[in-house]
């Protein structure tokens, strides 16, 4: 009989069933590859998913999903081998077979895509990921997943030119080799059981002293509730940089990881509900039809190896008013499904997200509470909604101001609905709702937009920072409304 709680975490590394435990498993991904499993081809960098060097691949789906796992490319520097529980995972070195390099290897080497070759095997990975996705990559398809990934000598050029020859073979196909049904019932398995791993009383780990992972969102509650000290990850993609930096670090973390009601994503006519563990990667693929604009958005969001693990629900709770998805939630009125442990009881309740960001990184949150889901709705916002992101590069930066705007007419030509929200202008994300019951009942002229950008300014109060001073971001919030306003209406006088 399957144990109720298990002491080792458990994963498929190049095909091997592997147990690791104790203080070992607290180390990063990268860190245990390299000196435990003396894997070192992959590399690490910057340690803060920058760079993309120490890309590895993933397999992973939740216990009762019905889907095959497919192998998608990740970071493994701001991870914990904790966090690998129930996956498959391939390094470069688990690619060849019988000698015969893969095909993203060969092509590297066919087109000089490697010079002092530190880049190498993460852009390898890179590409492989997005091979077990798609035959063979044009080529702004192959630069859009390489974002996450940065080199110092070749000016990428040659890095593209492999990228966009390499062509996938079935020989070489990782879920065919990797991913057998006897593997991935052994799996399901060895990881049917709550994961509660003890540290020594050594210096901190990459997740504190104690590891909890339960199946069940009563527990999780429960353990929230119990331990006033305890940190919750969802994929730690905020928590493993801080984390790596020595910063942040919390004795008990929970972890959502095993709890499979979290990772749903279902869709009705008027909204889409986001489980606290769906990443980005999915929710991308959810929103393209309701609201593509969002998904559009998404593509500007991270890279690749970021999305594909880290959630929504994440950069929520992260209450950075910099976090590039709270502006559209704010303007689509998401409402927050959370739930909690309390006087003995388990309770769930819906916030709206008006009511969510109470001060600097404080939000709305009980006690020992946790957000289940998001509810995005979609139907009457899909339409004019636009959504901004200013950084200094484009590509895997953060934002010195967001926005989403969305302002519609109704047949009389008058302003039927308007949503003004940003990010990076005041301590935490706003919803201009002043300037909005100024526009609704208006008909559309320059006057009036002129009228209602003057307000916006004289609403906000950005800071000062190493992303802009204030000045800059007030300069970019009247642009944004601007621009919007000219694609959306035109010119009006
Ligand atoms: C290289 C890199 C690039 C990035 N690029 C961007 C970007 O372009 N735009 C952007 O906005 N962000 C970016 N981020 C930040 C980060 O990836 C996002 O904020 C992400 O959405 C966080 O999700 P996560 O699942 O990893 O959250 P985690 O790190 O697991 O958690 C973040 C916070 O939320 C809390 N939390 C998690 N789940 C719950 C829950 N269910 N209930 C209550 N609290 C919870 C945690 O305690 C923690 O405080 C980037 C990060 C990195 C490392
Ligand atoms: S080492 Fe740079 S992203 Fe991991
Ligand atoms: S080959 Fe040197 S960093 Fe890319």
């Amino acid at each position: 009989m399957t144990p109720k709680t298990r002491d080792s975490v458990v994963f498929s590394l190049n095909g091997q069933i592997t147990h690791v435990t104790g203080d070992d498993s607290f180390m990063t991904l990268a860190e245990w590859l390299r000196k435990r499993a003396l894997l070192t081809g992959t590399k690490i960098v910057c340690a803060e998913g920058d760079c993309g060097a120490c890309t590895v691949v993933r397999a992973f789906e939740p216990r009762g999903s019905k889907k095959k796992p497919i192998f998608e490319a990740m970071n493994s520097c701001i991870t914990s081998v904790l966090q690998m529980d129930g996956s498959h995972l391939v390094t470069v070195e688990g690619l060849k077979v019988d000698e015969e390099l893969a095909p993203a290897q060969s092509a590297m080497r066919i087109c000089h895509g490697s010079q002092c070759g530190f880049c190498t095997p993460g852009f390898v990975m890179a590409i492989t990921g997005a091979l077990e996705l798609l035959p063979k990559l044009d080529r702004k398809t192959a630069a859009n997943y390489m974002t996450g990934n940065l080199c110092r000598c070749t000016g990428y050029s040659p890095i593209l030119d492999a990228a966009e020859s390499v062509v996938s073979s079935p020989k070489h196909n990782l879920g065919s080799r990797y991913l057998t049904p006897a593997t991935i019932k052994k799996l399901r398995e060895l990881t049917n059981s709550t994961l509660e791993i003890h540290g020594s009383s050594g210096p901190e780990g990459h997740h504190g002293k104690v590891f909890y992972a339960p199946q069940k969102l009563a527990d999780a509650c429960k353990a929230s509730a119990k331990h006033k000290n305890s940190r919750l990850i969802a994929a730690a993609t905020d928590v493993g940089v801080q984390a790596n930096k020595g910063k942040a670090l919390a004795p008990y973390t929970i972890s959502l990881q095993n709890i499979p009601e979290l990772y749903t994503i279902t869709s009705s006519s008027t909204s889409v509900m986001v489980g606290a563990r769906v990443n980005l990667t999915q929710l991308r693929t959810a929103m393209t039809k309701p609201m593509p604009e969002f998904a559009r958005f998404l593509d500007i969001f991270a890279s690749p190896q970021i999305k594909n693990v880290a959630t929504l629900i994440g950069n929520l709770a992260n209450a950075s008013p910099i976090g590039d998805t709270l502006p559209f939630l704010l303007a689509t009125d998401a409402v927050v499904h959370t739930a909690r442990h309390a006087q003995g009881k388990f309770s769930r309740r819906k916030i709206k997200i008006e009511d969510f960001f109470v001060a600097y990184k404080k939000l709305a949150l009980k006690a020992g509470e946790i957000i289940t889901a998001v509810e995005i709705p979609t139907g009457k916002y899909a339409h004019n909604l636009r959504l901004y992101k200013v950084s200094q590069r484009k590509d895997l930066d953060i934002s010195a101001v967001s926005a989403a705007l969305n302002i519609d007419v109704n047949k009389s030509g008058k302003i039927s609905l308007a949503s003004l929200a940003f990010g990076g202008v005041a301590a935490t994300p706003v919803r201009l709702g002043k300037v909005e019951q100024y526009l609704l009942g208006k008909t559309p002229s320059t006057p009036v937009f002129d009228t209602a950008s003057a307000m916006i300014d004289s609403l906000l109060q950005p800071l000062s920072d190493a992303r802009g001073t204030d000045t800059y971001r007030r300069v970019l919030v009247t642009n944004i409304f601007q621009k919007y306003v000219h694609n959306t209406f035109g010119d009006r006088s």
